[in-house]
C-alpha cells in the first residue's frame, strides 16, 4: 500500500512561499511607499500657511489659562512684548523647549498647530 508522504514526526515544514525573497521586498517595498506618503503629508502640512483662526481656538483651548484671554499674562507671563518681536521659530522652539515652570507642548500640539497659535498670538502684540 502507498503511504502519503509526510514529514517525520517532529519536523515541522515552512509555509510555502514560491519566492520569498519577493514576499519580503514587496511588504518592505510597501511600507516605505506608505511611510514616504505619509511624511509628504504631514510636511505639506507643517508648511502651509498658518491659520490664524485655529490658533486662537488652540489658544483659548490651551494657552489662555496661564496668559490671559488678551495675552495679558496671569500664572505665566504677557505675551505681548515677545510677539512685538516676533520670531515664529522661536516661538514654536520656546513651547516645545519651556525653560521653567511652563508646561512643554512638544507632544500635545502638532508643529502646525503651534505655528497656528504663534500667528494668532503675533496678532496680540500691542499696535
Ligand atoms: C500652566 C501654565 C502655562 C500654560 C498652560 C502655558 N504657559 Fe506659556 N508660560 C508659562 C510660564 C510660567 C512662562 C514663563 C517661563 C517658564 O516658566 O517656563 C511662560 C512663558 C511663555 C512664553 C515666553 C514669554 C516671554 O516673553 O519670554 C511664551 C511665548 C509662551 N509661554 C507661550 C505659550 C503658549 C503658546 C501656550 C499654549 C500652547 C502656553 N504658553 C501655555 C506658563 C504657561
Amino acid at each position: 500500500m502507498k503511504q502519503p508522504i509526510r514529514a517525520p514526526a517532529g519536523v515541522r515544514i515552512a509555509p510555502y512561499f514560491p519566492i520569498p525573497e519577493l514576499h519580503i521586498m514587496k511588504s518592505t517595498l510597501l511600507t516605505v511607499m506608505t511611510a514616504t506618503l505619509f511624511a509628504s503629508a504631514t510636511w505639506a502640512e507643517d508648511m502651509a500657511p498658518p491659520d490664524i483662526e485655529t490658533g486662537r481656538t488652540l489658544y483659548f483651548e490651551v494657552c489662555a489659562s496661564c496668559h490671559g484671554s488678551t495675552g495679558a499674562g496671569g500664572a505665566g507671563p504677557d505675551l505681548r512684548p515677545a510677539a512685538e518681536a516676533f520670531d515664529i521659530d522661536g516661538f514654536v522652539f520656546f513651547i516645545q523647549n519651556p525653560p521653567d515652570s511652563m508646561p512643554s507642548f512638544a507632544s500635545a500640539l502638532s508643529e502646525k498647530e503651534m505655528r497656528d497659535i504663534a500667528s494668532f498670538v503675533a496678532s496680540l502684540a500691542p499696535m
